[in-house]
């Protein structure tokens, strides 16, 4: 069965933008607004993706798209990674876990760091088709750029001109980022489901 339409697992608008900018031809709709929270209890960026893309796809009976992001920081480990959302403390904002960050990096001169994403569809016979992408960068010492969401005011990714994914705009940030990496390579898996 040819993919055609599918439902989105994720309200976040600007992850919406950057899904619809990749997946061209696509027919996409919006995440139910009275389906409510899905708790990301999985262990790893696959699980919690899968977790998401299942139950939108339970609800909707459509094939459901979810993505899942981790920032994982070298010099602490790989920390946040799975746990992204919730660095600063469980509720925390995205200001929150940004100053978070920058507080742990106070000292630290190995910067380095990557945006890992996995993104999961989930389809109505039971079927999945999964995906990955990376970005390598830096962790700046400060905020810059209002561009963006999450940690992009705070990440230079090596393949750039230096400036973080929250000074660029949102085409420039999906040519080089994790997610339109990972919504590339999906794509690609798609054109081929039969
Ligand atoms: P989730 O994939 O929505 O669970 O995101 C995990 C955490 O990473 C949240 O704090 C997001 O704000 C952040 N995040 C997800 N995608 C991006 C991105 O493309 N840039 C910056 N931060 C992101």
């Amino acid at each position: 069965m040819k993919i055609t339409e599918l439902v989105l697992a994720t309200a976040n608008e600007h992850k919406a933008r950057e899904i619809k900018q990749v997946l061209m031809g696509i027919n996409i709709l919006p995440r139910p607004s009275e389906l409510g929270e899905i708790d990301e209890i999985g262990d790893s960026l696959e699980e919690n993706a899968l977790l998401k893309a299942d139950a939108v796809k339970d609800y909707t009976k459509k094939a459901a798209l979810a993505d899942d992001t981790g920032l994982e920081i070298d010099a602490l480990g790989g920390k946040p990674g799975v746990h992204s959302a919730r660095f600063a403390h469980c509720l925390a904002s995205d200001a929150e876990n940004v100053a978070h960050v920058l507080k742990l990096m106070e000292n630290q001169s190995n910067r380095q760091a990557k945006f890992v994403t996995v993104i999961a569809l989930s389809i109505p016979d039971g079927d999945h088709i999964i995906a990955k992408g990376e970005v390598r960068g830096e962790i700046a010492f400060e905020e810059t750029g209002s561009n963006g969401f999450g940690y992009d005011s705070i990440f230079i990714p090596i393949e750039g001109d230096g400036r973080t994914f929250g000074e660029m705009s949102s085409d420039e940030k999906n040519s080089i980022s994790h997610r339109g990496r990972a919504l590339r390579a999906f794509f690609d898996q798609l054109k081929d489901f039969d």
